[in-house]
């Protein structure tokens, strides 16, 4: 079996961040969505990858390299503009030859992993086999409609009159059948091949199509608050670790992780929070729900429930919460109280200042 992930697209729902960097290598605790994914299909046993990527193919391969680091091999696959899931198919067909494969949406995080999945597929040999999860919105999914045997009749894209609540939840096990059905379809309204036509199409020809019910915690981490989320619920388990220091007037409360090389100094952090390497945090009150990357320095600042990308510098400013700072960013105030801000933020970004 083969492994297949999607790190393509545009990504315009994470704005201002996907401007300058790929969703896919988006940290949630300290460690890119990309490879979270590649660790999960490589917990299956599966060892050649095929990443689809677009314009941030650079930064993608600049990070995972040939795979050898993950136990994999990894082939880089370029598509030259979004033309849809099944099209990266169409991208893939000499990757991935006569081979079974796992298709992996490079924004979906299933933290409790696919084994089931996979498991489902390699015992009842269907030629398709979908994660589902019910949802409470079905008009805003992929939906699967199923019989009592857990067989999928149906496969709607956003319907407008949901019949059930399973939704597609970015995980598809395909034999190698899907390449007639992709090579059988046509654009969608929206110009792009749908993965959910051609899931349908192999409905409609009669043939085998299952579905998994993943009873895990499963995220598409396509926008901010979605990265917010999926972070805290990651930091759940997250298990305690320092190889920084933290000084003796500094507080470590609950699971507090900090890297190799950084430095907590008079600072009270409650956990759960996770600081990468080369970091300083000084005179600063951080957590519960957070990630703060490496080599960022924090000095005077209060931030909960929030992501500090790498090499961002925060200043003098508290009360920073549902906040995610791009890397590099400066946040700082000029009079130490936080009142004041000076903001230098991107395209497209939100700023919220509560005062409650
Ligand atoms: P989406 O989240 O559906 O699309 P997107 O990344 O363009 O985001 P947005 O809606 O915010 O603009 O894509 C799901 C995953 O599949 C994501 O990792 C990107 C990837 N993808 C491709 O690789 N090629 C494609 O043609 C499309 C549509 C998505």
């Amino acid at each position: 079996m083969k492994g297949l992930v999607l790190a393509g697209g545009t990504g315009t729902r994470l704005r201002p961040f996907s401007h300058t960097m790929p969703k896919q290598l988006i940290p949630i605790v300290n460690k890119p969505v990309l490879v979270h994914i590649l660790e999960d299909i490589r917990a299956q046993g599966i060892t050649e990858v095929g990443i689809v990527v677009g314009g941030y193919a650079g930064d993608i391969a600049a990070k995972l390299g040939d795979g050898s680091a993950l136990g994999l091999r990894i082939t880089y696959l370029h598509q030259d503009a979004p033309r849809g899931l099944a099209h990266c198919l169409v991208i893939a067909r000499e990757f991935l030859g006569d081979a079974d494969f796992v298709m992996y949406l490079g924004d979906n995080m299933l933290p409790q992993g696919i084994a089931d999945i996979v498991a489902d597929f390699r015992t009842g040999g269907a030629d398709a086999q979908l994660a589902v999860q019910p949802v409470d919105d079905p008009r805003a999914f992929g939906m699967a409609e199923l019989d009592d045997r857990q067989r999928v009749t149906r496969v709607v894209e956003k319907p407008a009159h949901p019949v059930g609540d399973l939704a597609l939840i970015g995980v598809y096990v395909f034999s190698p059948r899907v390449h007639e059905a992709v090579a059988a379809i046509v654009p969608s309204g929206r110009g792009e091949l749908e993965i959910s036509d051609a899931v349908q199409w192999l409905v409609a020809g009669g043939h085998d199509v299952r579905a998994s019910r993943y009873t895990g915690y499963w995220r598409d981490v396509g926008t901010v608050d979605d990265m917010l989320e999926c972070n805290r619920e990651l930091l759940r388990s997250l298990a305690p670790s320092v190889a920084g220091k933290a000084d003796e007037a500094s507080e470590l409360i609950g699971p507090v992780e900090i890297g190799a090389d950084s430095r907590v100094v008079n600072s009270r952090i409650t956990g759960p929070v996770s600081i990468g390497r080369g970091t300083v945090i000084e005179d600063s009150v951080v957590g519960p729900d957070t990630t703060i990357g490496d080599d960022c320095v924090l000095s005077g600042a209060g931030v909960s429930y929030s992501i500090v990308l790498d090499t961002a510098t925060i200043s003098g400013v508290g009360g920073l919460y549902g906040s995610v700072i791009g890397r590099g960013a400066l946040v700082a105030s000029a009079d130490g109280e936080g009142r004041r801000h000076r903001l230098m933020v991107g395209d497209h970004a939100s700023v919220h200042l509560l005062t409650s």
